[in-house]
């Protein structure tokens, strides 16, 4: 099944020399839409700096001014007026979140535990997702689903109770999104609403909620599983937040500058929250030069500087314990693994299959228009790479069609990534969607060398 943007953008990616440079990455997107979420919700003022102003964050921010919170930018800053808990306004119109999963999810909950209707809606890639995810749990705070597409997609309706009942939910998935969607149901219903989570996942909700002043604490049991305890109801004050760069992003200029020969690379302030360094470990398993410095904390979360230099990489099994540190880093550590010496074996990564695209096909898919070695099982991925490039790229030439990117920011960012270092050039169909997560992507790769035209 294809479907993309109505005015697709391909682009071309070359060999490139070297990679040099120092490089601002931009701010974190799940705490950027946190920030505009909390922010709307809180009393009094939230400034936000580094707030990163891509597509999927922006929507959130429309969603907010939607429910009568104020966003706008001053200067460098953003100022959320909040509302104050549980006094967000009805929507007057749909709720459109593009292409953005974590947006949708997050006002799901959010607005599922108020007395009124709204409509989410969203981009093709978006109205593929499940959302049943979200909405089950919902149910059980007594949201009533009043309409809703084939198999849980949008366009969705939903009806907060009048009077909500707190629940207690174990997140059946390894899945941030839902969890963050039930505590914030849980922000707008009296007692305390409990997650269990047997697989931690990021945890900026959590961190986020105790910095705005909520009632929450975490317990984690001797079976490892965390009990995120929340007491509705409470009062949420606005905050100061710096938003640190985003290791998600980082992971392209990183790969690019393990797989390029002669790059150095530095990249600063990037959070290093262990929920979400999987890659970095995993990259210097594989023999990557990556040099972390001035680790601090900035905000509550933990930063580093990070200096990157070509490396010869060797394959490595990637344990499936891990997957939820890296989750949206597979389709770049495909790419890496396509430059090293033997197989690399991605674990557990069924998660993959439900993101913008299916991902785990269309890096297969992908890999295989670039003469990359791979096998892909429902839930694993196995790379066999070659580790000067040699005979790899070659997809949107002669007659090999350019890789679907399916309105897939990652998949079109790391491709393009892989170009940059095989022996043929990689086309890629569409960039529109980078602009949702990274918009200063090619502008950015192009200041350290790379050739994408
Ligand atoms: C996110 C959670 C993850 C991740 C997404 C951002 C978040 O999704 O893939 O890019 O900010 O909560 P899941 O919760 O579906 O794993």
């Amino acid at each position: 099944m294809s479907y993309g943007h109505a005015n697709p953008v391909p682009m071309t990616s070359r060999r490139s020399r070297s990679l040099a440079g120092n490089p601002a990455i931009p701010g974190d997107k799940s705490i950027s839409h946190r920030s505009l979420i909390f922010g709307g919700l809180a009393t009094g003022e939230t400034r936000i700096s580094g707030l990163l102003e891509g597509e999927d964050v922006l929507n959130s921010g429309k969603a907010m001014q939607a429910l009568g919170a104020g966003v706008a930018k001053s200067g460098e800053e953003w100022i959320v007026t909040g509302t104050g808990n549980g006094l967000l306004l009805a929507p007057q119109s749909d709720l459109d979140f593009g292409n953005s999963g974590t947006g949708c999810r997050l006002f799901m909950g959010l607005l599922g535990t108020y007395d009124f209707e709204s409509t989410f809606i969203g981009d093709p890639s978006l109205s593929k997702r499940p959302m049943g995810r979200v909405l089950d749990p919902l149910k059980l705070f007594g949201t009533q689903v009043v309409s809703q597409a084939e198999g849980g997609r949008l366009p969705v309706t939903i009806r907060g109770p009048q009077f909500a009942a707190p629940v207690s939910y174990r997140v059946p998935m390894p899945s941030a999104q839902v969890k963050s969607a039930v505590l914030l149901a849980g922000l707008n219903a009296p007692g305390i609403t409990t997650v269990i989570e047997p697989v931690m996942t990021r945890d900026h909700t959590e961190k986020m909620l105790a910095g705005f002043g909520a009632a929450l604490e975490v317990e984690t049991d001797a079976d490892g599983v965390r009990h995120i305890r929340l007491e509705g109801q409470g009062k949420l004050t606005g905050q100061i937040i710096q938003v640190p760069s985003d290791p998600s992003s980082a992971a392209f200029p990183m790969v690019a500058a393990l797989i390029v020969p002669d790059s150095d690379v530095t990249l600063k302030n990037v959070l290093m929250n262990p929920t979400r360094t999987g890659l970095i470990t995993t990259l210097i398993e594989m023999g990557g030069n990556i040099e972390i410095s001035n680790r601090r904390e900035s905000g509550g979360e933990d930063i580093a500087d990070l200096r990157i230099r070509s490396s010869d990489l060797k394959g490595v099994t990637v344990p499936g314990d891990r997957s939820a540190s890296m989750i949206d880093e597979y389709p770049v550590l495909a790419v890496a693994a396509s430059f090293a010496n033997g197989e690399t074996v991605m674990e557990d990564v069924g998660e993959l299959r439900v993101k913008e695209s299916d991902r785990l096909a269309a890096v297969a898919r992908g890999l295989e228009a670039n003469g990359v070695d791979c096998e892909e099982g429902e839930d694993w991925l196995k790379v066999r790479g070659r580790p000067d490039g040699k005979g790899l790229g070659g997809a949107g030439f002669d007659g090999v069609p350019a890789v679907s990117t399916h309105l897939d920011h990652r998949i079109a960012m790391s491709f393009l990534v892989m170009g940059m270092a095989s022996e043929n050039p990689v086309m890629v169909d569409d960039t529109n969607a980078i602009a949702t997560s990274f918009p200063e992507f090619v502008g950015l790769m192009r200041g350290l060398g790379a050739e994408l035209e």
